[in-house]
């Protein structure tokens, strides 16, 4: 009953042709997105045998350090073996200037030496910003008036990352956006001969709204107290702007940086192929928190197929030219691949 005419039976491009079968679709198939490529980011707490969930972001705890190092093993066993490690730092500990940020024997630095010790393969990337360990919940340090200091902010964190490379990280993160900062960490390190340690610099960390979940498991949010600024816009950058990623990354570039990073990253699939285009450095984006929760939120109610749509994302990012993505669901990711293409 459905007839063609000459209008349609000469034509010679046929893109459907490439989508005929599972099989053609596998082989011309543009982006494979490995668990290899996944990195899982890892609250750690103190005490022992400590589970604790996270509200927001559902599947995903605090967790003491020999529970971090179990899950760390479930991780390595599907195929995730790189691990981004956050301390959530006691309350008691917190001070303004962050003075538990230099203890080489502080939570973070215990966790990377223990899962370091345990898995061989393992690579640890340590977060270095001051906001974990600040009693007014900011990366830096902040002066009389409420300004957030960069040159002063910056010496702190270029010990903090020594101090972690002491403790054997293989990878040092700042997420802190001061200006210098990589400069700065690379001549420490090298100073202290840790001419190894690799710099992966958040290099276009927006000022973005989707970090809520993470800080409320790091009890890290801004406190609301005079002089202190209520926002992180003095440092991180206006979500609006594309064309600064470009500066930052020239100067990361420049400072040393062996790797740099968009954060969030699907709001920012436009930054991730700029950077791209700019330079042939590996980049790393980071799924943040707000990310994950909403895909979660959304399945639990029914609304979305958590599977299908955490994979797209995924996939999506490592399209828009992402080497290699900090998730919360890599572990998801890496069973779900399996199932799927094994
Ligand atoms: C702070 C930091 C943040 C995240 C990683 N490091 C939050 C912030 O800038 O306030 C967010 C990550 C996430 O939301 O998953 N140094």
């Amino acid at each position: 009953m459905f007839e063609t005419t000459t209008l349609t039976s000469r034509l010679t491009r046929r893109p459907r042709r490439l989508r005929t079968s599972e099989t053609i679709r596998d082989l011309v198939r543009e982006t494979t997105l490995a668990p290899q490529k996944l990195v899982l980011p890892l609250f750690i707490i103190e005490g022992q045998k400590r589970n604790e969930p996270i509200e927001a972001m559902p599947g995903r705890a605090r967790l003491s350090i020999e529970l971090a190092v179990d899950e760390c093993r479930r991780a390595v066993d599907l195929g995730v073996r790189a691990f981004a490690l956050f301390g959530v730092i006691d309350a008691s500990l917190k001070t303004p200037e962050a003075d538990e940020a230099l203890n080489p024997d502080n939570l973070l630095c215990r966790a990377t030496r223990a899962i370091k010790e345990a898995i061989g393969e393992s690579c640890v990337i340590t977060d270095v910003a001051l906001d974990p360990y600040s009693s007014l919940g900011h990366d830096g340090l902040i002066d009389e008036h409420g300004v957030v200091m960069n040159d002063e902010t910056v010496e702190v964190l270029a010990q903090m990352a020594v101090i972690h490379a002491e403790a054997g990280a293989d990878i040092v993160a700042p997420s802190d956006m001061m200006d210098g900062r990589v400069g700065a960490i690379r001549t420490a390190l090298d100073e202290a001969d840790h001419t190894q340690t690799l710099i992966l610099s958040y290099t276009a960390k927006y000022a973005s709204a989707f970090y809520g979940p993470f800080r409320e498991a790091l009890d890290s949010a801004p406190v609301d107290a005079p002089n202190v600024p209520k926002d992180k816009r003095t440092y991180q950058m206006d979500p609006a702007n594309a064309r600064e990623a470009v500066v930052e990354a020239l100067l990361d570039v420049d400072e040393g940086a062996d790797m740099l990073m968009v954060k969030p990253a699907l709001p920012y699939l436009d930054i991730i192929a700029r950077l791209r285009a700019t330079t042939n450095l590996p980049i790393a984006a980071y799924h943040v928190s707000g990310e994950y929760a909403m895909v979660k939120a959304a399945a639990q109610n029914g609304w979305l197929d958590e599977r299908a749509c955490m994979m797209e994302m995924l996939t999506s990012i490592a399209r828009a030219g992402a080497d290699f993505i900090l998730t919360y669901a890599a572990m998801d990711y890496a069973r779900w691949w399996r199932e799927t293409f094994t």
